[in-house]
């Protein structure tokens, strides 16, 4: 792989030994996916924030990373962490010890030169990438959103090659960094309205399960909610298959662009849709209803205005978001509903407290029954919630 005069310094250590062993883990890592070189990135996003996640070994990783004097050398941003450090007691799902751990993994990420986000959608307003710009980002929910929506460039990355390029400003270049692997290579055509951001996250788990690996979606029927459905749409894509990259014809960036070269053809109707609810839907009573997976922005949160709250109603947003809302997120809380912030309902500790979840996010469906030992009622957030 070539590497230029300075990344060649780098990997010798003579800028030192963060920075030596984050370019070894890069050089490793492009030499298995075959990388001709390095590109600079503008941004990194990290996950391996929570201590549920990353556990002990991860929290000493991090140390050592630290005191080899790791610094960040690109705009870096965190993913949400085990628990809300600023209401960890009033949810009552963890202990002390699992909060002071939780709060050393923060730490160290801030003291490295991490904005203290602590959000997997960085690209509402902390971490926003231009399109074409290369970055490496980790969050698969984020990843697929910064390739498809934005038309920026990452690959998947996992936390150790996330947090190696932010300290290195470099990644390989291979994979979704090129422009012939960002070609549609399924055209998706959906039959059915999309009503509202859970059918985009039952579709997109529908897509992952037939194998997709770039898909090339045509709505036929109406679209509604569309720029919040993408992102359902992404997150589900990517946590059920290994779905980096998707297009919407008429409104991702890359659509109308490229050569596609399509090698299937799928069809989607209503009872495709229907059928991804009723099979990742439990018949019983749910104890906590969590919405905000991925993260909520302003307009969901709006959304929720409108509604009434049922028993323990969780909203996911990020630190960041959180700071700067708090006149809407006082109006939510006032309504009943508890409003978490820096955090999730996945990678927090639930499973201490509750043992059956409600969602409208196929992501949170598909992963809280392994993280969080969650029974789930998957459904769109009207059929939920009062009004
Ligand atoms: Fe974000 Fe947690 Fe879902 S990190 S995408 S809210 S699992």
């Amino acid at each position: 792989m070539y590497l230029t005069k300075e990344e060649e310094r780098m990997l010798e250590g003579e800028f030192g030994e963060a920075v030596q062993r984050a370019m070894e883990i890069l050089v490793a890592l492009g030499d298995i996916y075959g990388a001709s070189r390095m590109v600079e990135i503008t941004s990194a996003h990290i996950s391996g924030v929570s201590y549920k996640t990353i556990g002990e070994g991860g929290l000493l990783f991090l140390k050592d990373f630290l005191a080899l004097g790791a610094r960040f050398k690109v705009r870096t941003t965190i993913n949400p962490c085990g628990i809300d450090l600023d209401n960890w007691r009033s949810l009552g799902i963890c202990d002390e010890e699992f909060y002071s751990k939780q709060k050393e993994i923060v730490e160290c990420y801030l003291k490295m030169g991490a904005l203290p986000s602590l959000t997997c959608t960085p690209y509402y307003g902390s971490n926003v990438p231009s399109y074409g710009e290369h970055i490496a980002w980790a969050e698969s929910s984020a990843v697929i959103y910064a390739n498809s929506v934005i038309g920026a460039r990452t690959n998947r990355e996992g936390a150790p090659s996330a947090l190696a390029a932010a300290i290195t400003g470099r990644t390989p270049m291979y994979g979704l960094h090129l422009e012939e692997n960002r070609r549609g290579t399924e055209e998706v055509i959906v039959k059915t309205d999309l009503t509202c951001p859970a059918d985009y996250g039952a579709l997109g788990i529908y897509l992952a399960e037939q194998g997709v690996r770039v898909p090339y979606i045509r709505a036929c029927g109406k679209a509604y909610m569309l720029k919040i459905g993408l992102k359902y749409l992404g997150a589900s894509l990517a946590s059920s298959g290994d779905v980096a990259m998707y297009h919407f014809e008429g409104v991702t960036p890359e659509a109308e662009k490229l050569d596609h070269e399509f090698e299937d053809k799928i069809e989607v109707g209503r009872e495709e849709i229907e059928e991804v609810f009723e099979r990742n839907s439990s018949e019983e009573e749910p104890e906590l209803y969590a919405f905000g997976c991925p993260h909520l922005g302003k307009e969901e949160l709006e959304f929720f205005l409108n509604f009434q709250p049922k028993g323990e109603t969780w909203l996911s947003v990020g630190k960041d978001f959180y700071e700067e809302n708090k006149e809407l997120i006082d109006k939510l809380q006032k309504k009943g509903y508890r409003v978490i912030s820096g955090t999730c309902f996945v990678v927090s500790p639930i499973e201490k407290r509750y043992r059956i979840t409600a969602t409208n996010s196929g992501k949170a469906a598909k992963y809280l029954p392994s993280f969080c030992k969650q029974k789930v009622i998957f459904r769109r957030a009207k059929d939920l919630l009062r009004r």
